[in-house]
């Protein structure tokens, strides 16, 4: 068993999809773990009136899937609360209160508590507020943390001041930015493939590397969600957050210990040393673009898509060139991509190496060694490197060193949530964004954002099922690259 962890955990939107779908079932897994055992309470909180029993019956049809023992689950549900909320009136905070001092006092919590925002992000800052003005915030606890569910901001005007409303009640070392790309297992494995092994940590530069590819590609559309996505766009819902936490492992420096102080410190020395781009370095080094027909007329373009304007400029998928000014990476481009309605759903990082002198001579020719690491849907690892060919003259050929997480392996990963959630009660933050890197990650975007709005584009300019416009093939060829991954 491990240590138990003793914590009060209040879900804001507790009967959200994301709460049934993700947040009770992560936190049973953390009960039937060990990691909760007695010395814990959960309260949810929406604006629905649900009696307590309506609430259990909730959670218990939420957790059905990962139940093995009912009696174990039926112990895990009696600690939890239910309390109806407008989260916006302040008054409504003292019966919360209330609630809060008499679960710390039944259950012995230690004033330890974490406050998790599953709700609409413009309520962030308000929710923030209450709990501070309304007393929810104990001073003699041990912890008291806030998790925030994404998007922190929509540009970085946005985010700063959200960020600055979140400060007036929470420190910065109490807030827990989720970006559940952190929470996945093969981004995890990033560190430790690149630190734990000196023949990568060793190489992990511009003597040896000679471009790093992040690619987050999906097959699926816009689907129902026009009303957000339109505004925001790959540029605002996939780069800014997910593509340039997984760059912030590659680009980092090795950190001092692999604490949280040390992992954001030498996170931050990377991203503080990003070139944020002018309008003509954005036309150069970034590409947007819009989804049209599947070549066989099955999928429809994105202009049809349901609630998406007929004159939408929005784009469904983005290719730039990062460049970070920091010795350790000087000359050496980091390109990503991620679009909707793509050729296939990959997460993936393929970091290529420098070609070798070719000492051989003769027909031989030496290819990029390449390391791989994948993400979604199946995790692996895959290097790619020159060994000789079986023909007695001497010749060299590819050879494929490759390791797929097996299904074994799958069943014990956790879910990026419950990881997420464990972490922010050990306290633990390195598998969170933190604010230096949220706010570069902001002024980065806006600036592309900021020259994309100036101009218009001629939409669409992808097939759908093709890896993305042409000018994405482009973009590397200009510099002598091409993509690893081509669908
Ligand atoms: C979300 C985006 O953050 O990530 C979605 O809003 C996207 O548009 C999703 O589809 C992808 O996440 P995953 O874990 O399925 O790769």
């Amino acid at each position: 068993m491990p240590a138990e962890i003793t914590t009060l955990l209040t879900f804001f939107g507790g009967t959200g999809d994301l709460a049934k779908r993700k947040l009770y079932p992560s936190t049973y897994n953390l009960f039937k773990k060990g990691f909760l055992q007695e010395h814990f309470a959960v309260i949810g909180t929406a604006r629905q009136e649900l009696t307590t029993e309506e609430f259990h019956e909730m959670v218990r049809e939420s957790i059905a899937d990962f139940v093995e023992d009912q009696a174990n689950a039926e112990e895990f549900i009696s600690h939890f609360y239910y309390i109806q909320q407008d989260i916006t009136d302040a008054n409504g905070y003292a019966a919360m209160l209330d609630l809060n001092n008499e679960l710390d006092a039944k259950y012995s919590l230690k004033g330890n508590r974490i406050f998790y925002m599953s709700v609409a992000p413009r309520f962030f800052g308000t929710v923030a507020k209450y709990l501070k003005s309304e007393g929810l915030i104990t001073e003699n606890g041990e912890y008291n943390r806030l998790m925030i569910e994404k998007p922190f901001g929509t540009s970085f005007g946005t985010a700063e001041a959200l960020q600055n409303e979140l400060s007036e009640a929470f420190e910065d070392a109490q807030i827990f930015r989720i970006d559940h790309y952190l929470g996945k297992e093969m981004v995890q494995n990033i560190a430790a493939v690149r630190f734990g092994n000196p023949l990568f940590d060793a190489a992990w530069n511009k003597d040896y590397i000679e471009n790093i590819q992040v690619t987050l590609s999906e097959v699926l559309g816009v689907e129902e969600r026009a009303g957000y996505y339109d505004t925001a766009g790959a540029l605002r819902d996939m780069i800014q957050n997910h593509t340039m936490q997984i760059v912030g492992w590659l680009a980092m420096e090795k950190p001092a210990s692999f604490k949280d102080v040390d992992i954001r410190a030498a996170k931050n020395a990377a991203f503080n040393s990003l070139k944020i781009y002018n309008r003509e370095e954005v036309a150069e080094n970034f590409v947007r673009g819009q989804y049209g027909e599947s070549a066989d007329g099955t999928q429809k373009k994105y202009l049809d898509e349901m609630d998406v304007p007929a004159d939408s400029q929005n784009n469904t998928f983005v290719a730039g060139k990062l460049q970070f000014e920091m010795d350790r990476w000087e000359g050496v481009p980091f390109y990503i991509r991620s679009g909707k309605r793509l050729a296939a759903k990959s997460t993936r990082v393929d970091v290529v190496f420098k070609k070798g002198l070719n000492i051989f001579g003769g027909d031989v020719e030496l290819a990029n060694p390449v390391l791989t690491i994948l993400i979604d849907p199946k995790g692996g690892i895959e290097f790619k490197i020159n060994a000789k060919d079986v023909t007695s003259e001497f010749l060299t050929r590819v050879v494929n060193l490759n390791w797929t997480v097996s299904d074994e392996d799958k069943k014990l990963t956790p879910e990026p949530y419950e990881r997420m959630i464990h972490d922010a009660m050990d306290g633990n933050g390195s598998n969170f964004a933190d604010w230096n890197g949220v706010a570069i990650a902001w002024k980065f975007v806006d600036a592309i954002q900021e020259a994309w709005d100036a101009t218009r584009e001629q939409f669409p300019n992808y097939v759908s099922g093709s890896m993305g416009p042409e000018a994405s093939n482009d973009l590397l060829a200009k510099d002598g690259n091409e993509w690893v991954f081509k669908g």
